[in-house]
């Protein structure tokens, strides 16, 4: 396990969401959401638990159009931003897996 920084929080809008990926120690590699609400920072794993697949039908393009929810964009199961879970679609009830991160100097830093 290592720290790893994924981004700066100022690489996101004061509401955004934005994917990226990460190269762990045994060289594979993790997708991840990293949402940003005002000074709130959460981080998912880039996987809806109703498939595995990502999330995203374009680039970054994770919240729905009314920008309340993450989307996912193959079945349209809708997640709250602040913890992952999921409030309908093929997966309600189930979360998306939260990824523990700290923001250190402006930069978001979490250890995988
Ligand atoms: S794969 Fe995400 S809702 Fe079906």
């Amino acid at each position: 396990m290592s720290a790893q920084a994924i981004c700066r929080l100022s690489d996101l809008k004061e509401k955004d969401a934005r994917g990226y990926s990460l190269v762990l120690d045994d060289g594979s590699e993790i997708q991840l959401i990293v949402v940003r609400e005002g000074h709130a920072v959460y981080v998912y794993r880039n996987r809806c638990p109703h498939t595995g697949v990502n999330l995203e039908w374009q680039p970054d393009q994770f919240f729905d159009l009314g920008g309340a929810f993450l989307q996912c964009a193959t079945h349209g199961a809708l997640f709250r931003p602040e913890d992952g879970y999921c409030v309908r679609g093929p997966c309600a009830g189930d979360s998306l897996e939260f990824v523990p991160v700290w923001v250190i100097e402006g930069q978001v830093v979490t250890i995988l």
